[in-house]
């Protein structure tokens, strides 16, 4: 069996969470794309995981597999690594794989993501943890894989050949070239490519073997839909594709293969960065989700900008992903709020739709039209089972299911594993 799990609006909706509380019924857990740009968060018990890299199954049984469709900061990975062993659980090679093919994030695109950030008019707001620079090495075929620095001659031989043009491009955006060769950094990638290379694999094979064998794969979105670099808010979106299909083409599976598809949706929005989030919030309610919430961003701190549910943007994520099911997370936010607010569709140019406009400037013109439900003053945080919700919680999960059009599979009402309930 073969499920992807995605965000569906502008990532950080719970998907660590939720991979963590499935993962007990997967054999194998797989990040299909992104870097650490993603922060995914499990919270067991007092101990609280910050997974930039490793997948979110990895505190269960399952092996875990970062695929070659992710660009990987090898230092990252192995800081997680030792934070993970620090805290008894151990990554040996038959715990966890790396794909040959991975593209490795290199300083030099660290530096280049900071520098063409900072001369950017009009800004993105990136995590600066050198993905898009990674990503158009990857598809300009100048970059550096795993199976490059595992191999010391191998490593040294491709920085040669890539430092003249690595070296001007940083020239040209005013930084330090010297940053491409720097003796002391090469020597720590040739050290972290050794300590990584006994994870080395091939993930397409693992992956479709597992499949072949009746083994159950759950493939861990990172970002959210609305975030992915084709259909996303261009210019404000990260550099890989954040959606289901993504999970196929990025992992070699057949679409065929697939079983299930889920989608993680906050009971609100959030945004970090920058980019149109028409439902933004600049008052108590969006004062009260931020804090109640906890919405400070789990890779770079910053605070993450609030809004009411956005349908049209769930809606698009429907058809972008092909949901089958949707996990609802972060409902006890919404307690002592009233009332709460859904956008069903915006106002643009004095015409309302209920779709987003495609062209990301039309995006942010867009003003929200709303249908209000009452909200309830009770704390959710200890309930486990929906009939035990208050009934104004209830009603408004159900009626996000009607409008969503897709069964709410499973509710989440607090951090931890035992705040969920199937719906
Ligand atoms: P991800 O990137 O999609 O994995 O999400 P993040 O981990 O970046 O952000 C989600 C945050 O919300 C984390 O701090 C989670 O521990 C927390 N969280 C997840 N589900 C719930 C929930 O249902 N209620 C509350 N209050 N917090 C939650
Ligand atoms: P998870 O997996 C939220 C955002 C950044 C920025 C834009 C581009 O935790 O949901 P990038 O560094 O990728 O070039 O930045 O994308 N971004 C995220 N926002 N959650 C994430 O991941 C994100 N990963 C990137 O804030 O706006
Ligand atoms: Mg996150």
């Amino acid at each position: 069996m073969f499920t992807i799990l995605t965000g569906s609006q502008f990532g950080d909706e719970g998907k660590g969470k939720i991979v963590d509380l499935m993962a007990k019924d997967f054999d194998f857990v797989v990040r299909f794309q992104g870097g650490d740009n993603a922060g995914h968060t499990v919270v067991v018990g007092d101990n609280i995981y910050k997974l930039h890299l490793i997948p979110s199954g990895v505190l269960l049984d399952a092996r875990v597999l970062i695929g070659p469709g992710t660009v990987l900061n090898p230092e990252v990975l192995v800081g997680e690594i030792d934070m993970l062993e620090k805290s008894g659980t151990v990554i040996s090679p038959q715990k966890m794989g790396i794909d040959a093919k991975t593209t490795i994030i290199m300083p030099y695109h660290m530096e280049l993501d900071v520098l063409r950030e900072s001369a950017r008019t009009e800004k993105i707001g990136t995590t600066k943890r050198g993905i898009g620079f990674a990503y158009i090495d990857k598809v300009a075929r100048d970059e550096v894989t795993m199976a490059d620095i595992v191999n010391r001659d191998r490593l040294l031989n491709r920085l040669l050949e890539l430092a003249p043009q690595k070296e001007n491009t940083i020239k040209e955006l005013g930084g330090d070239p010297s940053i491409v060769m720097d003796r002391e950094l090469v020597e720590k990638y040739i050290k972290l490519g050794q300590r990584l290379a006994p994870y080395i694999t091939d993930v397409s094979y693992e992956i479709n073997k597992a499949i072949e064998n009746g083994k159950n794969v759950l493939a861990e979105g990172a970002q959210g839909a609305h975030l992915d670099v084709i259909h996303g808010t261009q210019k404000f979106v990260t550099s890989s594709s954040t959606i289901a299909g993504s999970a196929c083409a990025n992992l070699g599976v057949g679409p065929t293969k697939v079983d299930e598809v889920i989608g993680i949706v906050k009971a609100y929005i959030t945004r970090v960065g920058e980019g149109p989030l028409p439902t933004e919030l600049d008052d108590d309610a969006g004062r009260h989700i931020q804090e109640t919430g906890k919405e400070f961003g789990t890779t770079t701190g910053r605070a993450r900008r609030c809004g009411w549910f956005d349908l049209p943007l769930v809606k698009k994520s429907v058809y972008l992903n092909g949901y089958t099911n949707i996990a609802l997370t972060k409902l006890d936010v919404l307690s002592n709020l009233d009332p709460i607010r859904i956008c069903t569709g915006y106002e643009i140019n004095g015409i309302v739709v209920d779709y987003p406009p495609e062209m990301t400037s039309d995006l942010a013109q867009c003003t929200p039209v709303y249908e209000d439900m009452p909200g309830w003053d009770d704390d959710l945080t200890g309930i486990n089972k929906f009939d035990d919700l208050p009934s104004a919680a209830q009603s408004y999960v159900n009626r996000l299911e009607k409008m969503i059009g897709v069964p709410i599979g499973y509710v989440s009402v607090g951090p931890g594993r035992a705040q969920t309930f199937r719906n």
